[in-house]
């Protein structure tokens, strides 16, 4: 059986999270997200950290729903998260059409130059974006990891319902 079709007959749904985490702050960031997604009210709902580097075409389609996470570096989103596409966009192309996802970016001033670019290789993938994407830009605020947290939780709590 396919990869996909079986971990979609698995009983809880799985929620993918790839996140580049190259400082303490964005470390946080991740921690939020995962903090939020594991809330104990959702019951149905696994949510999986990888990393850039550690992720496989595999893990992406056998996931319900993906959560992304990138800094903004020269413009673009980290060049490990890219990687991440580079490897697996053909294998998914096809098979996730539809998958839901959201994203957040962490970008010291600026952030359009990576929001642009995760926007035209979703849309080549026919991913459905169903949360708007969190932008934290500017200084570190102590807000970027509640508005993390908030975004695991409503993601998670989407797939737990059925919204998404
Ligand atoms: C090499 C390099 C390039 C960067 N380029 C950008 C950029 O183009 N736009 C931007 O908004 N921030 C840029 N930044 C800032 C990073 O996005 C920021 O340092 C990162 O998100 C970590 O955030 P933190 O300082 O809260 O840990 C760059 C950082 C580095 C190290």
């Amino acid at each position: 059986m396919p990869e996909r079709e079986s971990s979609l007959m698995c009983d809880k749904k799985q929620l993918l999270f790839i996140a580049h985490a190259p400082s303490e702050n964005v470390q946080k960031m991740v921690a939020a997200v995962i903090k939020g997604a594991s809330h104990v009210d959702i019951t149905n709902v696994d949510i999986r950290y990888i990393p850039p580097l550690e992720t496989q075409p595999e893990d992406i389609l056998s996931a319900h729903a993906v959560i992304l996470g990138t800094t903004e570096n020269l413009g673009y989103m980290s060049g490990l998260m890219k990687d991440v596409f580079d490897r697996c966009y053909y294998q998914c192309l096809e098979k996730t059409q539809g998958i839901p996802f959201t994203y957040f970016i962490r970008a010291g001033h600026d952030g359009t130059g990576t929001r642009r670019a995760i926007d035209s290789i979703t849309t080549g993938l026919r991913w459905r974006l169903v949360q708007e994407p969190l932008i934290c830009r500017g200084d570190f605020q102590p807000q970027f990891i509640e508005q993390c947290e908030d975004l695991g939780l409503s993601m998670a709590a989407s797939l737990d319902t059925g919204i998404i």
